[in-house]
């Protein structure tokens, strides 16, 4: 377990990419696909790692994102036939089988429910002994928001707590919908082999101030998910939500907390 105490807290998302090349293990000719390579963070540190001496594919759904990844790579006035933009859906990725050296992911199954049909492309488009290295954060292992506070004092705690989990274990989003487990599963029935998990904890600490706790409590956390607030208003009356909410802010304000947060790393092999 890495913890970093992040009160003047260092980025990073470098040293995330760092690991996940450092798993990758590319060689030199190697084909490396980059999943969702958004504005192409990923596919940028491939090609610093090994210029001119890798074909990487950058492959994104989004037409927006793959023309951000190019700008990028224009700044760096990289060789044409280092890198290629694939407009695609990696539920049906648009590439003949066994083509992929390396695929390399972060932060990408969050966005996706259907992880099973990913990972059954990934497998497919991989040639045989080909690696896949994965980096996602995990909603459920992260600090939740009753452990903050004493929430023992509080009547009918239990619900609260029951419900919170409820929410950030919710299968029906593709934020909260995995674990390591869950995700070793759907590997193991895609057909890859050797899969290892690697965890990496970050604490943070803040200062809660002003408006900070009830901000946490009612902001989406992204991709459409919801709030904790609206998750728990599906399970708990709006009196039970608010009465929650107004023990949370009354109990922190003011008060430095740490709020652990989890990524893993998954390297496997077909
Ligand atoms: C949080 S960004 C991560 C970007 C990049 N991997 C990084 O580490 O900076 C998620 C990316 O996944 C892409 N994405 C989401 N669903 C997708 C899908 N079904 N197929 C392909 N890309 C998808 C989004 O367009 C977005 O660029």
């Amino acid at each position: 377990m890495i913890t970093t105490n992040l009160s003047n807290q260092p980025d990073n998302t470098y040293e995330r990419r760092t690991k996940i090349l450092s798993m990758a293990c590319i060689k030199p000719c190697e084909t490396i696909f980059d999943a969702g390579t958004g504005d192409g963070f990923l596919s940028e540190g491939i090609y610093q790692k090994y210029p001119g001496k890798c074909t990487i594919i950058a492959a994104d759904i989004s037409e927006e994102n793959l023309k951000n990844c190019k700008k990028r790579f224009d700044t760096i006035n990289v060789c044409e036939d280092c890198i290629t933009y694939l407009k695609t859906d990696l539920r049906n990725i648009q590439m003949s089988d066994n083509r992929i050296d390396v695929i390399v992911s972060r932060y990408i199954l969050t966005h996706i429910i259907e992880k099973q049909q990913v990972f059954n492309e990934f497998y497919r488009i991989l040639r045989p002994e080909g690696r896949l290295i994965l980096n996602e954060p995990v909603i459920r292992m992260n600090t939740a928001f009753y452990e903050l506070v004493d929430i023992y004092k509080l009547n009918n705690a239990q619900i609260f707590i029951d419900a919170e989990k409820a929410v950030r274990s919710d299968p029906g989003s593709p934020l909260t919908d995995f674990d390591p487990e869950i995700l070793k599963n759907y590997l193991k029935k895609s057909g890859f082999n050797n899969i290892h998990v690697d965890y990496q904890t970050t604490e943070t600490n803040y200062h809660i101030k002003d408006n900070m706790m009830e901000q946490w409590f009612t902001t989406f956390p992204g991709h459409g998910a919801p709030s904790i607030e609206q998750g728990l208003l599906r399970i708990l009356s709006s009196a039970n939500v608010q009465k929650y909410k107004n023990y949370l802010i009354t109990q922190t304000r003011n008060c430095t907390v740490t709020v652990k947060t989890t990524d893993i790393y998954i390297s496997t092999e077909k």
